[in-house]
């Protein structure tokens, strides 16, 4: 069975691989020696970066977390056990914004979920809220990167530029009312500055996404945390910011 024309042209253009290798009906589908050619040439062939994006921006949740899942548009994808689309509830008010997935998170398919997840969810809890689909206050949480960077290297510049239009869909089909940015990784590739983290902190940010200015506060990460105990207050300051900036919501 083959994709009707509209989607295979996002498939293409999504870099996600030969055609052969979706799977129909839970079966991958044989390559014929022809079709075979064909991927390899379309493989070759790099679909323009703004026609990638532009294919990316016109999915729908179901099909952004299938072209997360078999993306490869960037070297991560030979390294990776799993990708990591995101946790929560997609009509959440606050969407979280971490850097990448560690080990954990690429063993599970969740972000989150080791050491520094687990201080995350503290402080969520602190303030009400939770990853929880069904919690009172959820919030939805997704990293810039949705792969493992081996050994847990920094990202890549080319690596955050595929990934970019990813997230982007996810907070505009999200509609977050907040958006809280963890480290100074996640805070400068999303806004796009190379300003320290101690000059984000403190203040609301604007993302446009999707002709909507969303609201942003930066603040550490829970990583960074863990080493640095001293800072958790300024932490606890930045989660009242953002409370007090969406304030009346829940
Ligand atoms: N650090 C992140 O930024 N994201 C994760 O998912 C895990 C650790």
């Amino acid at each position: 069975m083959s994709l009707d024309p509209r989607r295979a042209a996002l498939w293409q253009a999504m870099n996600l691989g030969p055609e052969w290798v979706r799977r129909e009906h839970g079966q991958p589908a044989r390559p014929s020696p022809a079709q075979d050619g064909a991927a390899a040439a379309a493989l070759q062939a790099p679909v323009p970066a703004a026609q990638r994006a532009a294919a990316i921006a016109a999915m729908g949740w179901d099909e952004l977390q299938a072209a997360v899942a078999g993306c490869t548009a960037c070297g991560l994808c030979q390294t990776r056990t799993r990708t990591v689309f995101g946790v929560g509830s997609r009509t959440a008010r606050w969407m979280i914004v971490g850097e990448a997935p560690g080990a954990e998170e690429d063993a599970r398919g969740e972000p989150f979920v080791g050491q520094a997840g687990r201080l995350l969810d503290n402080m969520l809890a602190a303030i009400g809220r939770s990853r929880a689909q069904d919690a009172q206050a959820p919030v939805f949480i997704a990293n810039v990167l949705k792969c493992r960077p081996p050994g847990n290297r920094n990202p890549q510049p080319e690596e955050v530029a595929a990934c970019e239009p990813f997230l982007l869909r996810q907070i505009e089909l999200a509609q977050p009312q907040l958006l809280l940015v963890m480290g100074r990784f996640a805070a400068q590739s999303l806004l796009h500055t190379d300003a320290p983290i101690s000059a984000l902190r403190g203040r609301a940010h604007r993302l446009p996404v999707g002709g909507r200015e969303v609201p942003a506060i930066v603040t550490y990460h829970p990583a960074y945390l863990l080493r640095n105990l001293a800072d958790k207050a300024k932490a606890w300051a930045d989660l009242c910011l953002a409370l007090q900036l969406d304030e009346g919501g829940a």
